[in-house]
């Protein structure tokens, strides 16, 4: 292999959107134990790319500086065995070699040619899966995973709360709460539009207009006996049938009080599970909004980090609530790899056109782009929707960055390696 190879750099280290550039003299990462090298064909963008470029985000250590922590493309050689730092493996996706077709995690690095991986954070690419939808899944739908199930402690039943209903992992979560029947999923979201796609198009009944959200009959959801002792967390990942759940049901936050009005469509009982990637702005909301005995689990701080003076914490002890932040990124490689094992098992059957929630797999929505929007997606029965905003050249990662900083997408910027 050539001692270099192109990658997407930061112009002065950090700066805005305008700073990326590609730079041909990037060392080419190689393959140690345990690792994969593997020829990138394409990367999905996150926020936290848009924070790590403006020098704002705590990068792991063994992250290399190179931006990126999905992607999908081509092993190229593989590295000698070994398992993480503990000795510990993920166990279902195994048997990697040169040539085999991959998708997945990495702690950074993904906008190149060559990312050097470990094996136990690949998972082989589906051949109905086009490269650009396969780049945009792992980061998005295991955030959701781990958010709902090992942190929220989802069980069928549970009212869940998706804030920014229409970012890249609500659109999973939601689809991810639906199919494993929780007793309602509520979002909120920035404009009336993100409202409508998450209840008609991610939702299981088409056609819930916001103004007949409150005639809609709501769920009887028992509530848990009363205990002295905390009742016992379910084991992570439960996934049993019930009955099929309520259409997904969202608030508008510029317009509307969105707590006020999930307390009152819920007749005051409130939200069992609330992913919040909106900080200090909702953590009082949220409080509000949390039914007794709640979790809620913050991924982000869109709004910021810093609570406003006179913030209240009596809700935490009258309602018995927990409030459990998470990082992806930060966690170490076993855990990781036990998502990608659950990814493999349990969703991406489901991807793949197995019984889930939506119509049709994800299209691109918007024409346009050097390289063409209409690319996710091909149409896949019955299964859960990838939905990609917008495919890019990876030259006009510029312009992939900005869209996301837009706040106008409604699923996954990509970038095409060319
Ligand atoms: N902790 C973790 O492990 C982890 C992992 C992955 C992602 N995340 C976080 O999850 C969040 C979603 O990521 P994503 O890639 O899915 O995002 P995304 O697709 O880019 O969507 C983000 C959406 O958030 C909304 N938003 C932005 N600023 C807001 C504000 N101040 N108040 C309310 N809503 C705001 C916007 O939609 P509206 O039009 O509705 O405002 C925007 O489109 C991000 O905060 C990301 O950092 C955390």
């Amino acid at each position: 292999m050539p001692p270099t190879m192109r990658a997407v750099d930061i112009r002065n280290g950090t700066g805005p959107a305008t700073s990326l550039f590609i730079n041909s003299d990037t060392p080419m990462p190689s393959a140690g134990p345990g690792e994969a090298l593997v020829k990138i064909k394409a990367f999905g963008l996150n926020r936290m790319d848009l924070l790590q470029r403006e020098g704002r985000y705590p990068v792991p250590p063994q992250a290399p500086k190179t931006l990126g922590v999905e992607f999908s493309g081509v092993v190229q050689g593989i590295g000698e065995e070994g398992g993480d730092e503990n000795g510990e493996r993920g166990e279902e996706e195994e048997g990697f070699k040169v040539g085999d077709e991959v998708f997945g995690l990495a702690y950074g690095g993904a906008y190149a040619e060559y990312i050097a991986v470990s094996t136990q954070m690949l998972l082989h690419k589906p051949p109905e899966l086009s490269w650009e939808e396969a780049a945009g899944i792992p980061e998005t739908w295991i955030t959701a995973t781990q958010a709902l199930y090992l942190i929220g402690s989802f069980t069928p039943g549970k009212t869940v709360l998706w804030h920014a209903g229409a970012s890249a992992v609500s659109i999973a979560g939601i689809q991810l709460s639906k199919a494993d029947h929780a007793g309602a999923i509520y979002v909120t979201a920035g404009s009336d539009e993100k409202i409508k796609f998450c209840v008609e198009e991610l939702g299981a009944t088409a056609g819930v207009l916001l103004s007949l959200l409150f005639t809609l009959p709501l769920p009887q959801i028992p509530t848990p006996p009363m205990t002295i002792n905390p009742p016992p967390r379910p084991s992570p990942l439960p996934f049993s049938p019930l009955t099929p759940p309520p259409p997904p049901t969202g608030f508008n936050y510029n317009t509307q009080n969105w707590s006020t009005e999930i307390l009152t469509a819920t007749n005051g009982k409130g939200i069992d599970i609330i992913i919040d990637f909106i900080g200090a702005a909702y953590f009082e909301p949220n409080l509000h909004t949390a039914a007794p005995d709640a979790t809620i689990v913050h991924l982000g701080a869109l709004s910021g980090f810093n609570l406003p003076a006179g913030t209240s914490l009596a809700p935490f002890i009258a309602k018995r609530l927990r409030f459990e932040g998470s990082s992806l990124r930060s966690r170490p490689l076993a855990y990781q790899a036990r998502l990608r094992d659950h990814l493999w098992k349990h969703t991406l059957p489901r991807i793949r056109g197995g019984g889930g929630g939506g119509e049709e797999g994800g299209k691109g929505r918007e024409e346009g782009g050097k390289e063409g929007g209409k690319e996710g997606g091909k149409g896949r029965e019955g299964g859960y929707r990838v939905l990609v905003e917008r495919v890019f050249d990876w030259g006009d990662v510029v312009e992939a960055h900005e869209l996301l900083e837009s706040n106008r997408t409604r699923g996954k910027v990509v970038c095409r390696v060319g």
